[in-house]
């Protein structure tokens, strides 16, 4: 009997059948993105992953409008003062019965700049262990102040919690704080303060050996995690129906695209697993010992689409472009895709569960509402899921 799985599909305000392009991306729209969540809570999905300009304001409003759906929203430390930031959860907690996921992001240092925050990546995941060990405490209860190495703030004002308001609920023993990051400082943060580890799909022996890592490294602090990954998914009724849309999607995205998508991923300063470094690099300067990978670089180079399976890194793993990861050109966790027939995927999903020990799936497909549909459709069925209502207590 397989093990239970939790389900998840992702919401993004970029959305269309090919959103990484002009021509097959929607106008953002806010309530397309808010009767999405309608649609995947109707449908049984534990939960969301949201990204948009400010998340935690939009889902907020969507609470109302479902009853079940967590939302897992991003949350960049240092950004939101962390006595404040507990309080909103808390508040978030209450009025949606407990429904907030954190996704803890160490984000780029151009886009935390712009929020104030002038910590060197590598640094900020040390600022993050601070804040979110804080904001445990915080939504605990404690009044206390605290003065650490980043972070600083007062007493609470009067003897008692300002969120211990009869009837208020929270959750059981605080907002479960997920996140991801792949360097050395994202996997020793992972150990010191993430409940969930969270990848990308890519090849499986990959996947293990970094969901490994987490768990090593939260096993040094006396503590156990659980790990999830987001993924990109095309699941037809047939294997040939969903790879005729792989090459669609590549067709669509062009030789142009796909390499400016590699140029782009290569230049944010975001860990690089196959150099172990954060050194930015160009697109000409890639190269690979394995023929498979090095004759997709081959084909680009050559102003050629790569052969569709010549991406596929492990029976229905893609590494096609997505809105997130590029084309993950040498298999290294830029962000992947199931692809193939529903039987077929959720093989895959077992043996990824089993091996890699992924206890959540994020899926993500394109544009969105259809395929979230279709998903609950053919796929939902043939998996054995496991989503438990959130544990809640009285605020005291
Ligand atoms: C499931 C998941 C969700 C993510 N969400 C975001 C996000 O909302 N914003 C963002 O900037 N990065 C996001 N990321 C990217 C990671 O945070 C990224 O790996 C990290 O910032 C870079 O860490 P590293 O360079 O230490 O590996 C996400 C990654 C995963 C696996």
């Amino acid at each position: 009997m397989p093990n239970p799985m939790q389900l998840m599909w992702y919401i993004n305000p970029l959305d269309g059948p090919v959103p990484w392009t002009p021509e097959g991306a929607f106008q953002p729209s806010l309530t397309r993105s808010r009767e999405i969540a309608v649609q995947i809570d109707r449908d049984g999905y534990f939960g969301t992953l949201v990204v948009g300009k400010n998340p935690l304001v939009e889902t907020a409003t969507w609470a109302s409008v479902t009853e079940q759906l967590r939302f897992l929203i991003p949350i960049y430390p240092g950004v939101i003062p962390v006595a404040f930031f507990a309080q909103q959860a808390q508040l978030f907690d209450s009025v949606s019965r407990g429904r907030l996921l954190i996704n803890q992001v160490n984000g780029t240092d151009q886009l935390l700049t712009r929020f104030g925050v002038d910590v060197p990546s590598d640094e900020r995941y040390d600022l993050s262990i601070e804040y979110w060990q804080a904001f445990k405490r915080l939504y605990a209860g404690d009044l206390e102040a605290f003065s650490g190495k980043f972070i600083k703030y007062g007493p609470a004002p009067g003897s008692r919690n300002t969120m211990a308001v009869p009837g208020l609920h929270l959750q059981d023993p605080h907002t479960p704080v997920w996140g991801s990051g792949t360097s050395p400082g994202g996997i020793r943060h992972a150990g010191a303060v993430l409940d969930v580890y969270l990848g990308y799909l890519h090849r499986p022996d990959r996947m293990r050996a970094l969901m490994q890592s987490a768990h090593d490294a939260a096993a040094s602090h006396g503590r156990t995690l659980k790990t999830g990954i987001l993924c990109n998914i095309i699941v037809r009724d047939t294997e040939e129906e969903a790879w005729a849309h792989a090459q669609w999607v590549l067709e669509k995205t062009g030789v142009e695209k796909l390499i400016n998508l590699v140029e782009g991923r290569l230049k944010t300063g975001r860990y690089q697993p196959h150099s172990g470094s954060r050194e930015k690099q160009a697109f000409d300067t890639l190269r690979s010992d394995d023929p498979r990978q090095q004759s997709s670089i081959d084909a680009l180079r050559a102003g050629r689409l790569p052969d569709v399976r010549a991406l596929e890194c492990h029976p229905n793993i893609w590494t096609g472009p997505n809105p997130w990861g590029a084309v993950d050109l040498l298999d290294q966790g830029w962000g992947g895709y199931f692809v193939g027939s529903a039987k077929n995927v959720a093989e895959r999903m077992r043996e990824i569960q089993e091996t890699c020990g992924i206890d959540t799936f994020i899926m993500a497909g394109w544009p969105s509402k259809e395929e979230a549909k279709r998903v609950a459709e053919i796929l939902m069925p043939l998996l054995d899921l496991r989503h438990d209502a959130p544990r809640l207590r009285q605020a005291a």
